[in-house]
């Protein structure tokens, strides 16, 4: 039997829009000009206004894995964390690494900053095609090592945007498979 793992206290996966959140920062799953985009990236900063793009244009793009700061704008957020994931090319093209250092180097800047609540997206799982599950899975781990020997974040969000999805993160996190053989 499957024993559910018991999800850190500070970890949340919630359905919704991480535009709307009220948290220290939201994670924008950005490409590597930080120009803007579709997906999340569009809504993010469809919400903040065009000051966020103003401010985006003067850090002169992201690496892939790196992560920038930016304020929130119009948004309910005080900051946004802006990191570029890999593109899904298969699985051989150092993609787990590379997204587990987006999860990384957000949490550097939350602990740089010393912010109490973060909220992600599923970052690659979208236009870039990472497999979602094996996304959740980096996600939840590099979180949990984060939350291992830091204590000041003290909510950590993973917000879905569909169904789907926060299925993917429960079942990446052993939720929900209690009394499965
Ligand atoms: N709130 C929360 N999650 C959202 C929202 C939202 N408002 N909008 C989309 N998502 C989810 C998607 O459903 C997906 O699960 O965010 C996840 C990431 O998908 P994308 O936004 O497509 O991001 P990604 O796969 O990392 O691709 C990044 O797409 O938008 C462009 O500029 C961006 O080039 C970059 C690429």
């Amino acid at each position: 039997m499957m024993h559910p793992t018991s999800l850190d206290k500070r970890i949340e996966l919630q359905l919704g829009d991480i535009t709307q959140l009220s948290v220290d920062a939201i994670v924008n799953a950005a490409n590597r000009t930080l120009l803007g985009g579709g997906g999340v990236d569009g809504a993010i900063h469809r919400a903040a206004g065009p000051g966020l793009l103003e401010e985006c244009r003067r850090l002169q793009g992201c690496e892939i894995g790196a992560a920038k700061i930016t304020g929130g704008h119009a948004m309910a957020a005080r900051w946004v964390i802006h990191t570029v994931g890999p593109v899904w090319k298969g699985g051989s093209r150092n993609e787990p690494e590379l997204l587990a250092r987006c999860y990384r180097s957000c949490f550097a800047l939350a602990k740089q900053h010393q912010m109490s609540s973060i909220a992600f997206p599923a970052i690659s799982t979208g236009a870039y095609g990472y497999p979602p599950e094996p996304a959740a899975r980096i996600a939840l781990l590099e979180t949990r090592k984060h939350l291992a020997h830091n204590t000041t974040l003290k909510r950590v969000i993973f917000i879905c945007f569909d169904a789907a999805m926060l299925s993917c993160y429960r079942a990446a996190a052993g939720i929900g498979t209690e009394n499965k053989p």
